[in-house]
């Protein structure tokens, strides 16, 4: 279907005269052949790891184990892929809406979640074949099913948001049982892992020209091996792409004050992912999200915007160079902020830049605080 063709089809949508296919879906269809076309790896196989030839698959292939999650546009599955043994995560993402929906009304919308799509499977398959990164999961492949796309990725065990909560409950129990005056705080090797093993994968997608843009606890997967790893890459955007890098986007409660305030200057742009690492790493120190979010999303945007930082300070319990790391990720005018390159250089970074001794690390305390 040509360009024009498509638009004044699109037209007709929005005027409620259409009946047709819909052409948005017909495009983002074609799109994602082209595109897998070009990182070879076509719709319907899969490639269980860079060494290995991609093999065929179809979603009968997979046993249902349990639900893992609730993504925005469907559900997250683990599975087994029952030809090979192999467990995975399915991240199921609706692509034809109820025509009583908002999201088939709104011409848009569909076409920010088809836009979205196409950015999650383009970032996903550059991670895994441009050099093996420990810190993003692997991505297997993509099925086109008959109301959805299917993505199979390596499965997790949890969310960084599952670990603190778990964490913090433990601690709770263990200061009320010994009724010890020890602050309630993350234990601090394990969020320095966290914070390294983030920075570690931001800096592959920078190696990919990329940023995240939705960097966040849920967003943070972690198994009981120890691993850290980013997940969700449905906000990255590539950076050559300068149309898309103005668009706002991404859970607005971690989001940089001068991407709200939308006064950025792109050449810092890539700064906002910094913020909200140090968003995500003081709500997991703190057992809680910083700001006071029991006010309208004006006002709670207003405080992120106008309010001094929420800094770390020593009545959080931390050692300095901890304090330091989160409070430069914190530096409010992105000029003064770091780079993620210059994070790397901070002493934290190269105290636990051992990728097996934090994993072991990581992986005994992970099983001392969350039960199997
Ligand atoms: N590979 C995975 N392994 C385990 N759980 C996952 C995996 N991918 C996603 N999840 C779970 O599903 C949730 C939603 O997935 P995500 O990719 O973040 O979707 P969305 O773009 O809709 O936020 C995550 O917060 C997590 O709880
Ligand atoms: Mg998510």
């Amino acid at each position: 279907m040509s360009g024009s063709t498509v638009r004044r089809n699109a037209q007709k949508i929005i005027d409620g005269k259409y009946s047709g296919p819909d052409p948005l879906l017909e495009e983002f269809k074609t799109m994602i052949y082209e595109r897998l076309e070009e990182l070879q790896l076509p719709p319907g196989k899969i490639q269980l790891s860079p060494e290995l030839d991609p093999i065929d698959c179809t979603n009968d292939d997979f046993d249902f184990i349990e639900k893992l999650g609730e993504g925005s546009f469907g559900e997250v599955h683990k599975v087994k892929h029952i030809p090979t043994g192999n467990l995975m995560a399915i991240k199921y993402q609706t692509i034809v809406f109820d025509p009583h929906s908002d999201e088939a009304r709104e011409y848009w919308t569909r076409q920010k979640i088809y836009d979205r799509l196409i950015r999650e499977i383009t970032a996903f398959r550059k991670a895994f074949v441009s050099k093996f990164t420990n810190f993003i999961p692997s991505y297997y492949g993509m099925l086109i099913l008959e109301k959805s796309v299917a993505f199979c990725i390596e499965v997790l065990d949890l969310t960084a948001e599952n670990l603190y909560h778990c964490h913090k409950n433990k601690k709770r129990d263990a200061i009320i049982t010994n009724d010890n005056n020890e602050s309630l705080h993350f234990e601090e090797k394990p969020l320095a892992i966290v914070a390294i093993s983030i920075l570690k994968a931001m800096l592959h997608l920078r190696n990919l020209k990329a940023m995240h843009r939705d960097i966040k606890p849920r967003n943070i997967l972690l198994n009981f091996n120890g691993d850290v790893k980013l997940c969700d890459l449905g906000l990255v955007v590539f950076l050559e792409d300068s149309a898309a890098i103005s668009i706002q986007s991404g859970s607005k409660l971690y989001l940089a004050p001068e991407i709200l305030r939308g006064d950025f200057v792109t050449e810092y742009r890539v700064k906002s992912d910094v913020w909200s690492l140090g968003i995500t790493l003081l709500e997991m120190a703190r057992f809680r999200y910083p700001f006071n979010t029991d006010v309208l999303e004006k006002d709670l945007l207003f405080q992120i915007i106008a309010k001094p930082v929420p800094i770390l300070n020593e009545n959080d319990g931390y050692n300095e160079e901890m304090t330091h790391f989160i409070n430069q990720c914190l530096i409010k005018d992105p000029k003064q902020r770091p780079h993620i390159t210059e994070l790397e250089m901070l002493e934290l970074a190269t105290k636990f830049s051992d990728i097996n001794f934090n994993r072991n690390l990581m992986k005994d305390f992970i099983s001392n605080n969350v039960e199997r």
